[in-house]
């Protein structure tokens, strides 16, 4: 009698056991596979980060390499790094450092051919990855010297709808541009800042775009590559750019009206920073970075500290650039600080 029972307790326990581990799989198979999902259409897997930049400018990938790029090879999945002869690096460390590297067989000068040229390589690759991976929703092309939140980025991303015509950016200019015979205008989103453009927009550019008409369109147009990609989105296909001004900034801005005076929310906050180095040098891009890191940690007040800090510091500090030049590319030797700030008077950049 007190065997039977034992023995039906023991059944009942392995009963139990047997209904928790079914329900136990159940429940670990269905976390595991919304996960699976959660991962496979992260924003940072639809979002595909292009870094371009030229053998000229080795030295500017150190600095990227100091703050917003991930040291992290695996971290890396979505970061492309587009230059023109990869044979030509003589520091050869440095592009190991990249987990995705292209070579754009580009002509090697800074003209507006050799631009239109690696701006068609952008497109053609971002083409090229969505046949292989068709979750991609988002191509955000950057410049090599530039700071990018990358986190902000992805936040303002999510936010939005990929299955709508997007074109993203900051106008470098305060009037808009004609075309000839037309009563249009168009502006367009200044690459110096950052662009990102939206799947759907990506996919109604896609017939006007490839590496043997987009430099000869160019020149024909007479406008440099990011003004052709304004005139095509804007006026060709009537997508509106959405100009975001205070998340966005290039190195063309004036240093007095801008960089200098943004306060430690607006450093939070923006999604880009450009550097040149006769305003705020790149070797300013690791500090940056360190800046936005404490604030991310929840150290608000100390950021703010060193940010005034080297406000003031840069303010009262300011480099003699009489007969200096951008040491940051060894193609740029020959223009001195005077050509410059001329060609960005005339340009009438703001
Ligand atoms: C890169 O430079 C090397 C050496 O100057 C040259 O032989 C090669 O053709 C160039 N490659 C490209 C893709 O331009
Ligand atoms: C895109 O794919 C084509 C065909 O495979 C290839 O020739 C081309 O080099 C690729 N372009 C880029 C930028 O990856
Ligand atoms: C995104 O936009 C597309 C096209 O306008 C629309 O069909 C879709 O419902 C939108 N999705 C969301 C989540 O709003
Ligand atoms: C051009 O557009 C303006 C308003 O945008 C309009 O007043 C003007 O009549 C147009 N001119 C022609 C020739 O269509
Ligand atoms: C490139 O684009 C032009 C204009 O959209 C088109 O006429 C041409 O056939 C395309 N060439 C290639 C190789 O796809
Ligand atoms: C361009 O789009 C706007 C709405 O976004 C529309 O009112 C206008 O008629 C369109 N123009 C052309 C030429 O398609
Ligand atoms: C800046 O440097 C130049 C020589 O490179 C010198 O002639 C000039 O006096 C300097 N100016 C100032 C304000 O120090």
């Amino acid at each position: 009698m007190f065997r039977r029972w034992n023995r039906f307790i023991l059944r009942c326990r392995l009963i139990v056991i047997l209904l928790i581990s079914i329900s136990m799989f159940f429940i670990l198979t269905t976390l595991i596979t919304e996960q699976k999902k959660l991962f496979t259409s992260t924003i940072v897997d639809r979002t595909i980060i292009l870094i371009r930049t030229s053998y000229h400018c080795q030295l500017r990938l150190n600095y990227l390499l100091q703050s917003w790029i991930p040291s992290n090879l695996f971290q890396q999945s979505n970061i492309y790094l587009l230059t023109d002869n990869i044979s030509k690096y003589t520091n050869k460390k440095i592009l190991n450092s990249f987990k995705n590297l292209i070579e754009t067989n580009c002509p090697q000068t800074h003209n507006r051919f050799d631009l239109c040229c690696k701006t068609a390589h952008e497109f053609e690759l971002f083409y090229n990855l969505s046949e292989i991976n068709s979750n991609l929703d988002w191509m955000c092309r950057f410049d090599d010297d530039q700071y990018v939140n990358l986190n902000n980025l992805y936040q303002f991303l999510s936010q939005i709808n990929s299955s709508k015509l997007y074109y993203i950016g900051r106008t470098s200019i305060d009037y808009r541009l004609k075309v000839p015979k037309h009563n249009r205008t168009y502006t367009f989103a200044t690459y110096g800042a950052g662009v990102c453009f939206s799947r759907a927009l990506l996919e109604k550019l896609r017939p006007y775009i490839n590496k043997t008409n987009l430099p000869h369109e160019c020149i024909k147009h007479g406008i440099s590559d990011d003004a052709y990609i304004g005139y095509l989105t804007e006026f060709i296909l009537n997508v509106s750019l959405t100009s975001l001004r205070e998340l966005f900034h290039s190195h063309l801005e004036k240093l007095d009206i801008s960089f200098r005076y943004f306060n430690i929310n607006y450093l939070q906050h923006a999604i880009t920073f450009g550097f040149a180095w006769d305003r705020y040098k790149l070797s300013w891009l690791p500090i940056i970075h360190q800046i936005i890191q404490l604030i991310n940690k929840g150290e608000k007040y100390t950021a703010n500290i060193l940010w005034i800090f080297l406000q003031n510091y840069e303010k009262e500090h300011p480099d003699n650039l009489t007969n200096q030049y951008d040491q940051s590319c060894t193609s740029y030797k020959q223009k001195s600080y005077e050509k410059n700030t001329f060609k960005i008077r005339i340009n009438k950049t703001i």
